[in-house]
C-alpha cells in the first residue's frame, strides 16, 4: 500500500509499534509458552515404578473339604492356614534361612531351596533354616477368617472357631 505524504493515516495502516512494547510483547509470549510447556513436559514424566505391596492382612475362606491337619495355602499368599479341632492356626511359608517359600507336604514342610526340613508345626527338623517357621495371628469373627502376614505369634497358638 503507497501512502502518500500529506494524506490523513488510515484506521488500517497502525503506527509502528514502538521497541519497548515489543520487547514487553514477546517477553509476555516467551513466558507464556515457558509455562505451557513445562506443563505439557510435566504431564510427559514417567511414572513412579513403585507398585503398592499388598496388604498383609487377608480375609481367607475355608473350603468345608478342607481335613483337620491339610493345609491350605490362598493364592498369593505365602501362608498355610490349617483348622482342626483345637482351631484355626496360620504358619508362615517363608523359609528361615534365605527366604525362599517352601511347599507343604504331608509331614509338614520342605523348603526347595536348600533342602530345609520342618514338621507340620514349622519346628526344623532339618537345616540350613536355623529357626522355626512363624506363627502368624488370626482372628475368627463369625464365618470370617482374617489372617496377618505381619504379626508373629507364638508357636502352637490356635484361634476357636465361632
Ligand atoms: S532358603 Fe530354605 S533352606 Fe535355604
Amino acid at each position: 500500500m503507497t501512502v502518500i505524504p500529506g494524506s490523513p493515516k488510515s484506521r488500517l495502516d497502525p503506527d509502528p509499534m514502538p521497541r519497548r512494547d515489543w520487547l514487553g510483547l514477546a517477553s509476555l509470549w516467551s513466558a507464556a509458552s515457558a509455562l505451557l510447556f513445562g506443563l505439557v513436559g510435566s504431564m510427559r514424566l514417567p511414572k513412579a515404578a513403585v507398585v503398592a505391596a499388598p496388604s498383609k492382612t487377608f480375609k481367607v475362606t475355608l473350603p468345608d473339604s478342607l481335613a483337620a491337619g491339610e493345609a491350605f495355602v490362598p493364592a498369593g499368599r505365602a501362608v498355610a492356614v490349617y483348622r482342626d479341632a483345637e482351631g484355626i492356626h496360620a504358619i508362615s511359608t517363608i523359609c528361615t534361612h534365605l527366604g525362599c517359600v517352601v511347599k507343604s507336604n504331608a509331614e509338614g514342610f520342605e523348603c526347595p531351596c536348600h533342602g530345609s526340613r520342618f514338621d507340620a508345626t514349622g519346628g526344623v527338623v532339618k537345616g540350613p533354616a536355623p529357626r522355626a517357621l512363624a506363627w502368624l495371628q488370626v482372628k475368627v469373627s463369625g464365618s470370617e477368617i482374617q489372617v496377618d502376614e505381619g504379626k508373629a505369634v507364638p508357636s502352637g497358638t490356635k484361634v476357636k472357631n465361632a
